[in-house]
Order: C-alpha cells, then sequence, then structure tokens
C-alpha cells in the first residue's frame, strides 16, 4: 500500500487517523540501530523498543530484569536509525508500578536521553496514577493489557488471558480507563480474537494486537522473531517471513570453510 509513502513522520495523530479510516497499524520491535534502520525503511508505522530486549538481546528467561538505563541505550540506538516511524519504548519493570513520581521521572530520561517519542506501560487501573503522571508532563502514553510479560510471576505461564468472563470483563473495563486516562493506543496481547475483536470496537483509540486476531487495529510482532532468528519461539500466532537463523548459520559455515580452506581472501579481496 502507498499510505506509507505519503507520511513523511508518523506521529500519533497520524494512528488515530489510521484508525478513523481503518487503515491498518504496523509494528515491530527493535533494539539497535542497524535493525531500526533497515525496518523503517520497510514503510513501518511504529518501532516499539521493548523490553523483550531482555529475553531477545540479553538471553534473560523473563522481561524483568531489564534496567532503565539498558532500555535508555537501546532507544537511543533505534532513535539514531528511524526517519518516519513513530518510537514508542516500554518503560521496564520496576520504574513505574506503584510509585507514579519515579513513572514520570523514568518516561522523562526515556524522552530526554533516547529521544524517545512515546512510552509504553503494562496493566490497567493498578497504574492509572502513574499513565496520568507521565501525561501531564505531555508524554505519549501507549497501554498493554492481556498477557502483560512483567508480571508473569502473578500469571505463572504465558498462556492466553482473559478466556474467562472475569477476566475479559475487566480487561475492557481497563481499556475503557486508559482510554480515558489519555493514552493514545493499546497493545493487546494473547487474549481470544472475539473479545480483541470487541475491546477494538468499543474503543475510540487505536488497539495494537499480537496473538489477538485480525479485529484489532493494527499488529505487532517482535522482529527478531518474525524473522526467523529465534528459532525455538514457535507459539501459534507467530507468522515467520524469513529463517535468518538457518540463513546466518550456513553462511557463518561457509566463511569458516572459506577461511580454513584458504579461499578468503582472494586476490581481489585485499589491498
Ligand atoms: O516488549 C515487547 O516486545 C512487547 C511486545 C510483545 C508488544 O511488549
Amino acid at each position: 500500500m502507498s499510505v506509507h509513502k505519503e507520511i513523511k513522520r508518523v506521529t500519533t495523530h497520524t494512528l488515530q487517523e489510521f484508525k478513523e479510516k481503518g487503515i491498518k497499524i504496523s509494528m515491530l520491535t527493535a533494539y539497535d540501530f542497524s535493525m531500526a534502520r533497515i525496518i523503517d525503511t520497510g514503510g513501518l508505522d511504529v518501532i516499539l523498543v521493548g523490553d523483550s530486549a531482555s529475553n531477545v538481546m540479553a538471553g534473560h528467561e523473563t522481561t524483568l530484569p531489564i534496567t532503565l538505563e539498558q532500555m535508555i541505550y537501546h532507544a537511543a540506538s533505534v532513535v539514531r536509525g528511524v526517519t518516519r516511524a513513530l518510537v514508542v519504548v516500554d518503560l521496564p519493570f520496576g520504574y513505574y508500578q506503584g510509585n507514579s513520581r519515579l513513572a514520570l521521572e523514568s518516561a522523562i530520561r526515556i524522552m530526554k536521553e533516547a529521544g524517545a517519542h512515546a512510552v509504553k506501560l503494562e496493566g490497567g487501573g493498578e497504574i492509572r496514577e502513574s499513565v496520568e503522571r507521565i501525561l501531564t508532563a505531555g508524554i505519549p502514553v501507549m497501554g498493554h493489557l492481556g498477557l502483560t510479560p512483567q508480571s508473569i510471576y502473578k500469571f505463572g505461564t504465558y498462556t492466553v488471558r482473559a478466556k474467562e468472563e472475569i477476566e475479559a470483563k475487566k480487561l475492557l473495563e481497563d481499556a475503557l480507563l486508559l482510554q480515558k486516562s489519555g493514552c493514545f493506543a493499546i497493545v493487546l496481547e494473547k487474549i481470544p480474537a472475539k473479545l480483541a475483536t470487541a475491546v477494538s470496537k468499543e474503543l475510540l483509540i487505536p488497539t495494537i494486537g499480537i496473538g489477538a486476531g485480525g479485529g484489532t487495529d493494527g499488529q505487532v510482532l517482535v522482529s527478531h522473531d518474525m524473522l526467523g532468528i529465534t528459532k525455538e519461539f514457535k507459539p501459534r500466532f507467530l507468522r515467520r517471513y524469513l529463517n535468518l537463523a538457518e540463513q546466518i548459520e550456513n553462511a557463518v559455515k561457509q566463511y569458516v570453510d572459506d577461511v580454513k580452506s584458504k579461499n578468503f581472501p582472494n586476490k581481489d579481496e585485499q589491498y
């Protein structure tokens, strides 16, 4: 679609316009300059510097260990590679929950030191005060409901959330509350497609789904998953567009062979 070529810089207003016009929003994660530059050139609307960097970049089992300083380092690298997409950065675990002053300080550091365009926080009613205080500084906030990986030890599993009516009802209430507080969009992670569609229809602001079906206003994936760099992660919702891990392994094998066999470098590859 040619829509992306007409837009110089995606803003939160662009996303609202997309929702109103029924244009789907594309979002992927990035954690470094080189990947951000490539995916931004691909015409993506939103780049999320996710705290999934804790898993993908640092090899941790959960998103909990990543620090604000590490998120700022990743975010600043991404911002330097982006000219078109809106760059949203996750506030990491321990830097906003139960303390709205800390939340505002953390968000300001992300905006000031990394040059980000917005922040994302996980949770509903319980983080309302943090969301509203961050918004007083003019910082756009994206919400995140459903499977919120920073609460993995509360859930105990990464399975689909809000299958039961009581949790589904709470999710819709939280979504409406985040919208009322002033969030510009909400990520819906790993919830039944029917619920995600209903929430998306109910809200005026855009929803961006991951494992939430096609009824949301946009889609997000972890770039390393959709590019096939993380081989072991195979949830049902993931579509792989490349098998990069395999291609990189083959390239490395070829390089090792070339070095060992003295095929590399050849006469043209030297001074
Ligand atoms: O950290 C992350 O990558 C995320 C997406 C999965 C939405 O929050």
